[in-house]
Protein backbone atom coordinates (compact mmCIF):
# COMPACT_ATOMS: atom_id res chain seq x y z
CA UNK A 1 0.00 0.00 0.00
CA UNK A 2 1.35 3.50 -1.13
CA UNK A 3 -0.90 6.20 -0.74
CA UNK A 4 1.27 9.16 0.44
CA UNK A 5 2.69 10.46 -2.02
CA UNK A 6 4.24 14.20 -0.92
CA UNK A 7 3.97 17.18 -2.52
CA UNK A 8 6.42 19.57 -1.04
CA UNK A 9 7.47 17.63 2.13
CA UNK A 10 8.21 19.96 5.21
CA UNK A 11 5.84 22.91 4.30
CA UNK A 12 2.77 24.25 6.23
CA UNK A 13 0.39 21.25 7.45
CA UNK A 14 3.15 18.80 8.11
CA UNK A 15 3.60 17.33 11.24
CA UNK A 16 7.19 16.05 12.46
CA UNK A 17 7.64 13.90 16.02
CA UNK A 18 9.50 15.98 18.29
CA UNK A 19 12.85 14.18 18.33
CA UNK A 20 12.71 14.56 14.64
CA UNK A 21 12.72 10.76 13.74
CA UNK A 22 9.00 10.69 12.22
CA UNK A 23 6.84 12.88 9.52
CA UNK A 24 3.35 12.60 8.07
CA UNK A 25 3.92 14.61 4.69
CA UNK A 26 0.49 15.71 3.30
CA UNK A 27 -0.37 16.25 -0.33
CA UNK A 28 -1.05 20.02 -1.07
CA UNK A 29 -4.94 19.04 -1.90
CA UNK A 30 -4.90 16.93 1.74
CA UNK A 31 -3.60 20.42 2.96
CA UNK A 32 -6.42 22.77 0.67
CA UNK A 33 -9.71 20.88 1.81
CA UNK A 34 -8.02 21.00 5.45
CA UNK A 35 -7.44 25.19 5.43
CA UNK A 36 -10.28 25.74 3.68
CA UNK A 37 -12.88 22.75 4.25
CA UNK A 38 -15.71 22.87 1.82
CA UNK A 39 -19.13 22.64 2.81
CA UNK A 40 -18.83 23.29 6.31
CA UNK A 41 -22.05 23.21 8.44
CA UNK A 42 -22.20 26.57 10.01
CA UNK A 43 -23.82 27.71 13.74
CA UNK A 44 -26.69 29.48 11.87
CA UNK A 45 -27.49 26.98 9.57
CA UNK A 46 -30.86 25.36 10.11
CA UNK A 47 -30.80 21.62 10.56
CA UNK A 48 -34.49 21.35 9.98
CA UNK A 49 -33.53 22.56 6.26
CA UNK A 50 -31.57 19.12 5.53
CA UNK A 51 -33.87 15.31 5.28
CA UNK A 52 -31.34 13.02 6.49
CA UNK A 53 -28.58 13.04 9.25
CA UNK A 54 -26.07 10.61 9.69
CA UNK A 55 -23.63 10.13 12.73
CA UNK A 56 -20.35 8.02 13.12
CA UNK A 57 -17.72 8.00 15.80
CA UNK A 58 -14.14 5.88 15.56
CA UNK A 59 -12.83 3.56 18.12
CA UNK A 60 -9.34 3.83 16.51
CA UNK A 61 -9.13 7.36 17.90
CA UNK A 62 -12.87 8.56 19.68
CA UNK A 63 -12.96 10.98 17.13
CA UNK A 64 -16.79 12.02 15.85
CA UNK A 65 -18.45 12.95 12.59
CA UNK A 66 -21.71 14.17 12.13
CA UNK A 67 -22.93 14.70 8.61
CA UNK A 68 -26.78 16.65 7.32
CA UNK A 69 -28.03 15.98 3.65
CA UNK A 70 -30.32 17.20 1.50
CA UNK A 71 -32.07 14.51 -0.64
CA UNK A 72 -34.29 15.12 -3.53
CA UNK A 73 -37.27 13.25 -3.01
CA UNK A 74 -37.95 12.12 -7.32
CA UNK A 75 -34.17 11.62 -8.09
CA UNK A 76 -33.07 10.67 -4.75
CA UNK A 77 -29.89 13.16 -5.56
CA UNK A 78 -27.69 14.47 -2.98
CA UNK A 79 -28.58 18.05 -3.38
CA UNK A 80 -26.61 19.42 -0.85
CA UNK A 81 -24.36 17.50 1.86
CA UNK A 82 -22.92 19.40 5.10
CA UNK A 83 -20.49 18.40 8.02
CA UNK A 84 -18.45 19.18 11.16
CA UNK A 85 -16.56 16.57 12.87
CA UNK A 86 -14.09 16.34 16.05
CA UNK A 87 -11.79 14.65 14.28
CA UNK A 88 -8.49 15.55 13.07
CA UNK A 89 -6.88 17.20 9.68
CA UNK A 90 -6.93 14.09 7.83
CA UNK A 91 -10.79 13.31 9.24
CA UNK A 92 -11.54 16.80 8.12
CA UNK A 93 -9.62 17.35 4.51
CA UNK A 94 -11.51 13.54 3.60
CA UNK A 95 -14.79 14.45 4.53
CA UNK A 96 -14.68 18.18 2.86
CA UNK A 97 -13.08 16.07 -0.23
CA UNK A 98 -16.13 13.66 0.35
CA UNK A 99 -18.95 16.30 0.41
CA UNK A 100 -17.34 17.66 -3.09
CA UNK A 101 -17.76 14.28 -4.81
CA UNK A 102 -21.20 13.50 -3.42
CA UNK A 103 -22.56 16.75 -4.83
CA UNK A 104 -20.50 17.95 -7.75
CA UNK A 105 -22.26 17.42 -10.96
CA UNK A 106 -25.66 17.86 -9.67
CA UNK A 107 -25.05 15.36 -6.82
CA UNK A 108 -24.88 11.46 -6.61
CA UNK A 109 -27.78 9.31 -6.23
CA UNK A 110 -28.26 7.24 -3.26
CA UNK A 111 -27.03 4.15 -4.87
CA UNK A 112 -24.30 6.01 -6.67
CA UNK A 113 -22.64 7.25 -2.75
CA UNK A 114 -23.63 3.99 -1.43
CA UNK A 115 -21.18 2.80 -4.38
CA UNK A 116 -18.34 5.16 -2.67
CA UNK A 117 -15.70 3.90 -1.44
CA UNK A 118 -12.72 5.60 0.88
CA UNK A 119 -10.14 4.59 -1.49
CA UNK A 120 -12.07 6.86 -4.01
CA UNK A 121 -11.98 9.66 -1.43
CA UNK A 122 -8.23 9.15 -0.93
CA UNK A 123 -7.51 9.10 -4.63
CA UNK A 124 -8.97 12.30 -5.31
CA UNK A 125 -6.45 13.26 -2.09
CA UNK A 126 -3.72 12.56 -3.38
CA UNK A 127 -3.27 9.97 -0.66
CA UNK A 128 -2.89 10.14 2.88
CA UNK A 129 -0.21 8.68 5.52
CA UNK A 130 -1.02 5.05 6.03
CA UNK A 131 -1.97 5.84 9.84
CA UNK A 132 -4.72 8.29 9.05
CA UNK A 133 -6.41 5.70 6.99
CA UNK A 134 -8.98 5.54 9.28
CA UNK A 135 -9.58 8.89 9.55
CA UNK A 136 -11.07 8.74 5.46
CA UNK A 137 -13.60 5.87 6.69
CA UNK A 138 -15.37 7.97 8.77
CA UNK A 139 -16.85 9.88 6.05
CA UNK A 140 -17.98 7.25 4.54
CA UNK A 141 -19.75 5.44 7.64
CA UNK A 142 -21.46 8.93 8.21
CA UNK A 143 -22.68 9.08 4.76
CA UNK A 144 -23.65 5.43 4.75
CA UNK A 145 -25.90 6.21 8.33
CA UNK A 146 -27.49 9.03 6.42
CA UNK A 147 -28.69 7.16 3.64
CA UNK A 148 -29.85 4.75 5.53
CA UNK A 149 -32.06 7.73 8.16
CA UNK A 150 -33.09 8.74 4.78
CA UNK A 151 -34.87 5.57 3.87
CA UNK A 152 -36.02 5.44 7.07
CA UNK A 153 -38.05 8.52 7.28
CA UNK A 154 -39.15 8.04 3.79
CA UNK A 155 -40.37 4.62 5.37
CA UNK A 156 -38.07 2.81 2.89
CA UNK A 157 -37.49 0.38 5.01
CA UNK A 158 -36.55 -2.40 2.54
CA UNK A 159 -33.31 -0.08 1.21
CA UNK A 160 -31.61 0.16 4.35
CA UNK A 161 -28.51 -1.30 4.88
CA UNK A 162 -27.65 -2.84 8.14
CA UNK A 163 -23.88 -3.99 8.89
CA UNK A 164 -24.56 -6.44 12.01
CA UNK A 165 -21.33 -6.99 13.76
CA UNK A 166 -20.45 -10.50 14.09
CA UNK A 167 -18.48 -12.52 16.91
CA UNK A 168 -15.39 -13.92 15.30
CA UNK A 169 -13.55 -15.44 17.90
CA UNK A 170 -16.00 -15.92 21.13
CA UNK A 171 -12.52 -17.24 23.17
CA UNK A 172 -11.12 -13.69 22.44
CA UNK A 173 -14.53 -12.16 21.98
CA UNK A 174 -13.09 -10.24 18.75
CA UNK A 175 -15.42 -9.15 16.28
CA UNK A 176 -15.63 -8.65 12.24
CA UNK A 177 -15.54 -4.85 13.47
CA UNK A 178 -12.51 -5.31 14.92
CA UNK A 179 -10.50 -6.79 12.63
CA UNK A 180 -11.84 -4.22 10.08
CA UNK A 181 -10.50 -1.65 12.91
CA UNK A 182 -7.12 -3.37 13.00
CA UNK A 183 -6.75 -3.22 8.78
CA UNK A 184 -7.76 0.63 8.99
CA UNK A 185 -4.72 0.55 11.56
CA UNK A 186 -2.42 -0.86 9.23
CA UNK A 187 -2.76 -4.08 10.58
CA UNK A 188 -2.70 -6.14 7.12
CA UNK A 189 -1.55 -9.54 8.10
CA UNK A 190 -3.03 -12.35 10.51
CA UNK A 191 0.52 -12.36 12.88
CA UNK A 192 -0.29 -7.92 12.94
CA UNK A 193 -4.06 -8.23 13.18
CA UNK A 194 -3.49 -10.98 16.18
CA UNK A 195 -1.37 -8.36 18.12
CA UNK A 196 -3.73 -6.01 17.98
CA UNK A 197 -6.59 -8.12 18.97
CA UNK A 198 -5.38 -11.04 20.66
CA UNK A 199 -8.04 -13.15 17.60
CA UNK A 200 -6.98 -16.80 17.64
CA UNK A 201 -4.57 -16.95 20.34
CA UNK A 202 -5.83 -20.48 21.97
CA UNK A 203 -8.45 -20.77 19.23
CA UNK A 204 -6.31 -21.37 16.22
CA UNK A 205 -9.97 -22.82 14.39
CA UNK A 206 -10.56 -19.12 13.82
CA UNK A 207 -7.83 -17.83 11.55
CA UNK A 208 -8.80 -18.89 8.30
CA UNK A 209 -11.48 -17.01 8.82
CA UNK A 210 -9.78 -14.22 10.50
CA UNK A 211 -7.67 -14.29 7.00
CA UNK A 212 -10.65 -14.06 5.04
CA UNK A 213 -11.95 -11.09 6.81
CA UNK A 214 -8.64 -9.68 5.90
CA UNK A 215 -8.30 -9.58 2.88
CA UNK A 216 -11.94 -8.72 2.06
CA UNK A 217 -11.34 -5.72 4.56
CA UNK A 218 -7.47 -4.55 2.42
CA UNK A 219 -9.27 -4.93 -0.66
CA UNK A 220 -12.51 -2.62 0.63
CA UNK A 221 -10.07 0.01 1.70
CA UNK A 222 -7.14 -0.49 -0.21
CA UNK A 223 -8.22 -2.08 -3.62
CA UNK A 224 -7.98 -5.05 -5.25
CA UNK A 225 -4.31 -5.09 -5.72
CA UNK A 226 -3.33 -4.70 -2.25
CA UNK A 227 -1.05 -6.87 -0.42
S1 LIG B 1 -10.19 11.07 12.82
FE1 LIG B 1 -9.23 10.58 14.69
S2 LIG B 1 -7.10 10.59 14.19
FE2 LIG B 1 -8.11 11.14 12.36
Amino acid sequence: MSYVQPSTPGTKGDVTTKNGTQSWFYTDTVKDHFFNPRNFMHEDANSDDYNAVGKVGSPACGDELRVWMKVGPETEKILDFRWKTFGCGSAIASTSMCSVMVTENGGMTLTEARGLKPQDIMERLGGLPSRKFHCSVLCDKALRDAINDYYRRAGQFDKMIVEATRVIDPVSKVTDHDIEEAVLEGATTVEAVQAKTKVGVGNPSVLPAVEELIRFYREKYFGAESK
